[in-house]
């Protein structure tokens, strides 16, 4: 367990950083800090490696990886057919919260796209996380570093908690930044997909490359999405969450569980906290910046977890900019339950 400070220029924190690429290149596991949420790293290339990771979530083998990397040349080893909108998309936003899925090559180790002839590929926008890749040497396949089903991790903490003891190390590098996951979307075929809202908004990208196109699953529980990982239960809170469009019910809602015996937990944000009483009410963020709403959302998901809630009655946002990617996560935590 490695505390690291976000001035990877000390020489303590290289040595430390060192350290724990060094584990990476001899095929061992490593959670580290993005500016997203936390991976579990392992080289995308060492096909034994990779199992690792899937392992020590309890991650579906049907469910591909994103592979890290530090710098744009190593995107050749991994992927052929860059298309010119991917380019002008990699020289925008890279590195940030923007995965592509690109044609893969041979290399890449096949348990990390789950058979696909695709991979995902990102740079991740975080000091530590470029320090660790550039040791390390090798792209890195990371999941979310949480056990599979729980909210992705925004601390060393929330790792620790879900993965201690079944991993190498963790590279604590203080609070993520976005909070959220990163934007998932498919470069690979003639028209960009865009499979998983997230820090980069699908207004940005359009405006880089014209119009995207949206899985339809996005917005449906019928279809099967095309990204795997989409169709899991995800960023679940043990208590059942329901998402309230008219949050004036809230109160009513509360005491009516309240009366049923339940202990009862209230989503909101620091403008309507005192509107509130139940056993946890949880100021996630400030409404007026959807940014810190993201920021602290699996934080808050997770506080629910400890307070031992039975049920979560949770205020909903604006479907606009980062706002589309905290509704996605909401409503799947939730499993579509809407009041
Ligand atoms: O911000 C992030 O993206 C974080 C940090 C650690 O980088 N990583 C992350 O990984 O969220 P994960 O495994 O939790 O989510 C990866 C998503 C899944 O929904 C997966 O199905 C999708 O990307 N994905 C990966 N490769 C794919 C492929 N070849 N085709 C379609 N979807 C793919
Ligand atoms: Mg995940």
């Amino acid at each position: 367990y490695w505390i690291v400070d976000k001035n990877i220029d000390q020489e303590r924190t290289k040595a430390q950083i060192n350290e724990a690429g060094m584990w990476i290149k001899k095929g061992e596991v490593i959670a580290f800090p993005t500016e997203t949420v936390y991976g579990l790293g392992a080289n995308a290339l060492d096909e034994q490696a990779v199992r690792k990771i899937f392992a020590a979530k309890g991650r579906p083998s049907d469910n591909p990886l994103i592979v890290h990397i530090a710098e744009r040349q190593q995107l050749d080893q991994l992927v052929t057919d860059i298309s010119p909108q991917a380019e002008k998309l990699i020289a925008r936003f890279w590195p940030g919260p923007l995965t592509l899925i690109f044609k893969k090559k041979a290399a890449v180790a096949p348990s990390v796209t789950a058979g696909l002839d695709t991979v995902a590929v990102r740079m991740p926008d975080h000091p530590v996380a470029s320090a660790l890749l550039q040791a390390a040497g090798v792209p890195v396949a990371a999941p979310s570093a949480n056990l599979s089903g729980k909210p992705s991790p925004t601390s060393a903490e929330h790792v620790r908690h879900d993965l201690d003891h079944k991993i190498a190390g963790i590279v604590d590098g203080g609070k993520t930044g976005v909070g959220l996951e990163s934007t998932v979307l498919d470069c690979s075929g003639t028209v960009p997909v865009l499979y998983r809202p997230g820090g980069v908004t699908k207004e940005q990208i359009e405006a880089e490359i014209g119009p995207v196109a949206l899985d339809l699953a996005l917005h449906s529980a019928q279809e099967t999405p095309m990204s795997p990982g989409m169709k899991y239960t995800h960023y679940a809170p043990a208590g059942t969450l329901w998402l309230v469009q008219d949050r004036s019910r809230i109160p009513e809602l509360v005491a009516r569980s309240k009366a049923e015996g339940k202990r009862v937990g209230v989503l909101t944000t620091i403008e309507h906290q005192a509107d509130y009483q139940a056993d946890l009410v949880k100021a996630c963020g400030k409404r007026s910046s959807l940014a810190t709403v993201a920021a602290d959302l699996y934080e808050s998901l997770r506080a629910f977890d400890h307070a031992e809630v039975e049920v979560i009655y949770a205020e909903t946002f604006p479907a606009e900019g980062v706002g589309i990617a905290i509704m996605n996560r909401l409503e799947k935590a939730a499993a579509g339950r809407m009041l």
